[in-house]
């Protein structure tokens, strides 16, 4: 081993359950605008933004000149033990934007502590430590995101603070409620509710945590409306709906600032994280006054919100508004997605594309069985890196190319990026052939 032999350097000193992407890993040393460079100079066109995190992309000059701005201050943390204007400045504009009346906010470092902020919220208000949680889910890495998550491999402890009672997901592929048309899977899903609510629990459930697209699950998501029809049984209960905005928040979907917003109905409680702070550690809850404040202790988080993330937080917000990059997503999006359905429509080995905006997923199967292709998947993601395409691999199964570029992408980068993808797909495709 050299000094310089990253990966041996890693693998001798780092836990061997954090994975690395390819089968030689890469060293992003710099990027600009959608693009990154390894460590050996080569360019990438990225498609996956750290996991839909860089929301603006690499090297935004009004997010680094806001950090300049408060480092120039001398101030980098403070504790929330005093008053921080920027995390005052984007708790109301995220208050605002949030479609939850009354709303406060609480901000942490990362997704998993939002959401266990969230369930800690739901738990207190409701008295109660049972949830219902979502099949294919993903939530976080804390014991009880972890007992939210509803995939083995992201949810490796027996150890859970909550009792978890499970629904279908609405996966129009896979599961009981697979191939039913749309319609029928939202009454289906309800039912599943209802059933669940009457067989596996005592009745005075303190919430459903969902995602409106499940991010690491592999983009998939109900139809539209999936929401609503839980909503409608949970409030004859007064069962809380949380959604899980990690992925599908800030415009992502193209349709809607928030996935929630597809099924036209407002939780009580939002998480948000990863894509609010394009790289700086940021994230939090938003919910109703009435039931934010129901924590009946001090909540304390040393970071969360501090000057330098909030100060980020906020130039992110602004730009992301100022640039409308919500439609951006969706004009964009609609080139990646319509382009990509058009180019496997023929292939019996793409299970489904699927997904919103600048969220999207093609799913690889055996033909004829349907059954999940992770090998296949492998092979079309590893020759993505080789034609300088950077993506995402997710799925309960393993098998989902996953897309979160940057919202700041261009129609003539979406195009760059999917001749690369369809050539990757094309030629995976029939080399997998005898
Ligand atoms: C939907 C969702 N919720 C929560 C999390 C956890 O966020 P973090 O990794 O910032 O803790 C993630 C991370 O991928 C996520 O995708």
């Amino acid at each position: 081993m050299t000094a310089d032999d990253l990966l041996a350097r890693h693998r001798a000193v780092l836990p061997s359950w954090m994975t690395l992407y390819y089968a030689e890993p890469i060293e992003l040393v710099s990027g600009q605008g959608r693009r990154v460079t390894d460590a050996r100079g080569r360019t990438y066109l990225d498609f996956f933004g750290g996991v839909l995190t860089n929301s603006l992309g690499y090297d935004i000059a009004e997010v680094r000149e806001a950090v300049q701005r408060q480092l120039a201050t001398g101030i980098v943390h403070t504790s929330t033990l005093y008053l921080i204007r920027q995390q005052v400045e984007l708790a109301e504009k995220v208050a605002r934007l949030s479609g939850i009346p009354d709303a406060r906010v609480f901000f942490t470092n990362s997704g998993s502590e939002a959401n266990e902020a969230a369930l800690l919220v739901a738990t207190n208000h409701r008295r109660s430590h049972q949830i219902l949680a979502v099949r294919n889910s993903y939530h976080g890495r804390t014991y009880a995101t972890m007992g939210a998550t509803g995939n083995r491999t992201w949810s490796p402890t027996s150890i859970n603070p909550l009792q978890v009672a499970w629904l279908h997901s609405g996966d129009r592929l896979r599961g009981l409620l697979a191939r039913l048309p749309e319609a029928d899977r939202v009454d289906a899903a309800a039912e599943d509710l209802r059933e669940v609510l009457a067989t596996q629990t005592s009745g005075d459930v303190a919430c459903l945590i969902a995602e409106p697209i499940q991010g690491v699950g592999g983009f998939v998501h109900g139809p539209d409306g999936l929401f609503a029809a839980w909503k409608k049984i949970l409030d004859e209960h007064g069962i809380l709906l949380i959604s899980d905005e990690v992925q599908t928040g800030w415009g992502r979907t193209g349709e809607h600032f928030w996935g929630y917003q597809a099924h036209g109905v407002t939780p009580d409680l939002l998480t948000f994280a990863k894509g609010i702070g394009n790289g700086f550690a940021l994230a939090g809850v938003v919910g109703r006054a009435e039931v934010l404040d129901s924590v009946s202790g001090i909540s304390f988080s040393t970071f969360g919100g501090n000057p330098i993330s909030t100060a980020a937080g906020n130039a992110v917000l602004d730009y992301l508004l100022a640039h409308d990059l919500q439609a951006n997503a969706a004009r964009v999006g609609r080139i990646l997605g319509d382009g990509l359905r058009a180019a496997v429509a023929e292939l019996d080995r793409v299970g489904e594309v699927r997904g919103k905006g600048l969220m999207l997923g093609v799913e690889f199967v055996h033909p004829g069985t349907g059954a999940p292709d992770a090998a296949l998947t492998t092979r079309i993601f590893e020759a993505c890196r080789e034609g300088g395409l950077l993506t995402g691999k997710g799925g309960l199964y393993g098998n989902v190319l996953r897309m979160g570029p940057p919202l700041t992408l261009t129609e003539e980068e979406a195009r760059e990026g999917l001749a690369i993808l369809v050539d990757a797909i094309r030629s995976g495709v029939a080399a997998a052939h005898p």
